[in-house]
């Protein structure tokens, strides 16, 4: 299958289109959370964030889908901004149930230029996807939360990983149905709009400490469910978890490579290190 080709359009779109999960976040088995639990979710301080971020990514890549003259391609990407949307509902609920300290925050103008910002928001979620992966199974791993939460999550992560892999796949089909297809012009390309994402995310974080009083998260309350935690356990488990995800899917469709590829250099720069040079190196 030629990346680009009609075939490989209609692949990716399928697979997409045909494992979409129907469900009602109202009516998921959510847990009773005793009071120690219901504490520590009340300690995560970015559900608010989170929040944020889903109802925007509902609004843009919904109105991008409308932009779109393949109806294939329309109908995914306008099921993934209804995905989005539900991602939003679903938190919403949670926030709700759990009385968690989260308020919807209305959201900015996207801007006359859907395409970039569908872009933009695409690469985005490759490094928030890639991240969370480790986040995810560290918290679960620990038992941060009870069980219950992290099945309702791992759907959530689920639709996250076909998210991503669509949109590369999108991305590298419609760069070569304008003639740049060539893997040199794709990688520049990638390497502009990770530059730019990576920029957001550090302002986003420097945003999220000012917003804190200057209190660091990962230095006050992490260590209830970052017990163990090292700067390269992290990335092992981002760049496991990510694999193992990605194993799902089919072999002849594209998968994000950028961050995968940094971990394994990061690691193996890790391994030449003393053990104790790492474990000095906690986030
Ligand atoms: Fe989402
Ligand atoms: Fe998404």
């Amino acid at each position: 299958m030629r990346i680009g080709s009609a075939e490989h359009k209609e692949r990716f779109c399928r697979q997409f289109i045909d494992t979409h999960q129907r469900f009602d976040p109202e009516t998921l088995p959510w847990p009773v959370l005793d009071d120690a639990s219901l504490e520590r979710m009340r300690t995560v301080p970015f559900w608010q964030e989170v929040l944020h971020t889903e109802r925007r990514a509902g609004a843009i890549v919904r109105a991008f889908a409308e932009t779109i003259a393949d109806p294939l391609v329309r109908e995914a990407v306008d099921l993934q901004g209804v995905e989005e949307e539900r991602h939003a509902q679903l938190l919403s609920v949670m926030i709700r149930r759990y009385g968690l300290a989260a308020e919807e925050r209305p959201l900015e103008a996207i801007g006359p230029d859907l395409h970039t910002a569908f872009t933009d928001f695409g690469y985005g979620e490759c490094i928030d996807s890639f991240l969370g992966f480790g986040v995810f199974k560290i918290a679960r791993e620990s038992a941060f939360l009870p069980a219950g939460l992290f099945t309702i999550f791992d759907t959530l992560m689920l639709e996250e990983t076909r998210h991503i892999v669509f949109f590369v796949n999108w991305m590298a089909w419609q760069e070569a149905a304008r003639g740049r297809g060539a893997a040199w012009w794709r990688a520049l390309v990638s390497a502009h709009y990770y530059g730019r994402a990576i920029r957001r995310l550090v302002g986003t974080i420097r945003a999220g400490q000012k917003a804190n009083d200057g209190k660091d998260f990962s230095a006050t309350q992490a260590s209830v469910f970052l017990d163990g935690f090292t700067f390269r356990r992290f990335i092992e488990e981002c760049y496991a978890e990510n694999a193992r995800r990605m194993a799902d899917f089919e072999t002849d469709l594209l998968r994000p490579r950028f961050l995968p590829s940094l971990a394994r250099a990061a690691l193996s720069g890790l391994r030449l290190l003393p053990a104790g040079a790492t474990s000095a190196a906690k986030s």
